[in-house]
């Protein structure tokens, strides 16, 4: 086991998990902007890995509740860990299960989801539904050959949501 820094906390990291990465502290800081107006909202966090981004979240705003979900088990333990060892147990639960799956129960009472999804390999990218390949319109920074591609990550803020939270809140 390593650790890494990611926006001033700690993060534990395994070989079931990526290394949180500098640019990913991007994404929370938008979060963060868009999440300003919204005190004491629900955040799922999809593909949580280490839980880097789930525990800046909750680290930075003490009144957020995180959802993060992952598949793998094995990052989950590592998420588990990191979610402890910073006294975030309280307001950050770690779902297993694929994409939003774990989080039907909640009947869209969620205020946003984030996510730093998977890398695709370049060339994988023209052979993936259309859908996804729509990505490709958001204007990318140029790569090297050879270097992999992601889509952007997104934050989809949860306009017209019922402010109540429901289930699993
Ligand atoms: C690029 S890593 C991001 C990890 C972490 N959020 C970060 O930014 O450092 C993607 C994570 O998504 C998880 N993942 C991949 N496909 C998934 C799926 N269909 N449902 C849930 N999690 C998934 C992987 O297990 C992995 O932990």
């Amino acid at each position: 086991m390593g650790f890494e820094e990611f926006r001033g906390l700690r993060i534990a990291v395994t070989p079931d998990v990526l290394i949180p990465r500098p640019e990913t502290e991007g994404l929370v800081e938008r979060a963060l902007e868009l999440l300003a107006d919204r005190p004491g909202a629900l955040v799922a966090d999809i593909g949580t890995g280490s839980g880097a981004i789930a525990c800046a979240l909750a680290a930075a705003r003490p009144d957020l509740e995180v959802l993060a979900v992952d598949q793998s088990l094995g990052a989950l333990a590592v998420a588990s860990d990191n979610v402890r060892g910073l006294g975030l147990g309280s307001r950050v639960r770690l779902l297993a299960g694929d994409l939003l799956d774990p989080l039907a129960s909640l009947g869209g009472s969620l205020d946003m989801i984030v996510a730093n999804p998977p890398y695709i390999p370049s060339e994988v990218i023209p052979t993936l539904p259309v859908e996804v390949d729509a990505l490709r319109a958001a204007p990318r920074p140029r790569r090297r050959p050879g270097r992999h591609a992601r889509p952007p990550a997104h934050h989809l803020p949860g306009r017209g949501l019922p402010p109540s939270r429901g289930a699993g809140s």
